[in-house]
């Protein structure tokens, strides 16, 4: 008879987005006519730009005639989308990547969970708290953990407090850890890390010999000078980082699909005899192993957010969005709730009003003002308390919702 692998059997509930999803479903279900708008997920709301469909059209349209057909793509993604990726994104920043460095793939939730088929079960794996699921929940689908405890930590995981007393900042961890997820800007906290704390990070791992799994997902969202957009502008990064990064909200890829990640050819890990192995080799042969690439006319459309005409539009939406962070940050602080994250991020990481959990009040929100947000302790324990709000909504939605949350918890 087949087995399950039992792992799954350890996660604690419904992946967290779906989960929200179902009660505002049944909420819909019985008030048909609540007007509700949905800051949970972060799921961008605008259209692709003007450039990136054009070329996605094309690339589409090349797909239709035999001497412009694309079958297989290379595995690790085209190089004219690689080299426009370090030419434009990385180079600015002063960070030099060979193109066998860079793998083109179909999100970064995909990858920062695939990368696990690289490290032997062994590692021990610190995460902040509170944290992006996909981190913690593949762990324990991989083995990595036993049972969770009351409090929702897994045992076997290193669990790094992020709460507004360490400014959501978490300290190193005191045991010794193999691998170190961080994410910045952060999801949830919306918090950025700054060129001193990513530097202790590279020299605590190097140091330690440890590897950082640095998502670096909503860096297109940074707006202050000097916080660092890659982990590569740390000297010694290249020796203990791995990097994702991702069109989704950058370019309003969510549902499109385009992300990468890079291993520099210096990274390495030991095999069981202590011997030193390439990562970039491995995760080449995963990869070749159990993907087939992303679509052509996706990377077409990806490299078009790089384009003359492309970069300013997909700027003019980032900027949009920041501005919702903005009006969603200054409306909830100057209602006397407290707001961190929204300047260098697109989620509001709010206290929740009263010491309220953040279930009640995800619960309470939706019912009295029938806004739809992401509670804190679904991120993690050091989350309760808190309450997220993506900036991804339309700006009318966005102004509307805060209005309706003055109206009901303002002072
Ligand atoms: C979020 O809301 O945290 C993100 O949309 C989740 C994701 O990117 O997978």
């Amino acid at each position: 008879m087949a087995r399950l692998n039992d792992n799954y059997l350890k996660l604690k509930a419904g992946y967290l987005f779906p989960e929200i999803a179902r009660r505002v479903k049944a909420f819909a279900e019985a008030h048909p006519q609540a007007q509700i708008i949905r800051l949970g997920i972060g799921d961008v709301t605008r259209p692709l730009a003007p450039a990136v469909i054009r070329a996605f059209h094309q690339g589409v349209d090349e797909l239709a005639q035999a001497g412009t057909f694309h079958g297989y793509g290379p595995e690790q993604g085209y190089d004219w989308l690689i080299d426009t990726i370090i030419a434009k994104s990385y180079r600015p920043l002063g960070v030099e990547l060979a193109a066998s460095e860079v793998f083109i793939s179909d999100g970064s939730k995909c990858d920062t969970a695939n990368i696990l088929d690289i490290f032997d079960l062994g590692n021990r794996v610190a995460i902040c708290d509170p944290v992006y699921p996909v981190y913690n929940d593949t762990n324990v689908m991989a083995g990595r953990t036993g049972e969770a405890d009351d409090r929702g930590y897994y045992q076997g995981l290193v669990y790094m407090p992020c709460t507004a007393e360490n400014h959501f900042a978490p300290a190193f961890p005191r045991e010794r850890v193999d691998l170190i997820y961080l994410c910045y800007p952060n999801n949830p906290t919306g918090a950025v890390a700054s060129r001193e704390q990513l530097r202790g990070w590279v020299d605590y791992a190097i140091d330690s010999q440890a590897i950082i799994l640095f998502d670096a997902a909503y860096e297109a969202f940074i707006t202050e000078p000097g916080v660092p957009h890659s982990i590569y502008e740390l000297p010694g990064a290249r020796q203990c980082a791995i990097e994702f990064r991702s069109f989704s909200k950058t370019a309003g890829f969510t549902g499109v699909r385009c992300g990468l990640t890079v291993v520099p050819e210096e990274l390495t890990a030991t095999t069981a005899q202590g011997e030193r192995v390439a990562l970039n080799r491995l995760w080449n042969r995963r990869q070749c192993t159990k993907f087939n690439g992303v679509s052509y006319p996706v990377q077409r459309a990806a490299a078009a957010v790089y384009s003359e005409e492309g970069a300013p539009q997909v700027r003019e939406t980032i900027d949009f969005y920041m501005e919702n962070a903005r009006l969603i940050r200054e409306g909830l602080t100057e209602a006397g709730i407290v707001c961190y994250g929204g300047v260098n991020a697109p989620y509001i990481w709010l206290k929740t009003p009263g010491g309220m959990g953040s279930w009640e009040f995800f619960d309470r929100l939706l019912a009295e003002c029938q806004v739809v947000g992401t509670p804190g302790s679904g991120f993690g324990p050091s989350g309760e308390g808190y309450f997220r709000l993506s900036a991804f909504g339309e700006r009318g939605q966005v102004v509307e919702a805060i209005q309706r949350i003055r109206n009901r918890w303002g002072k």
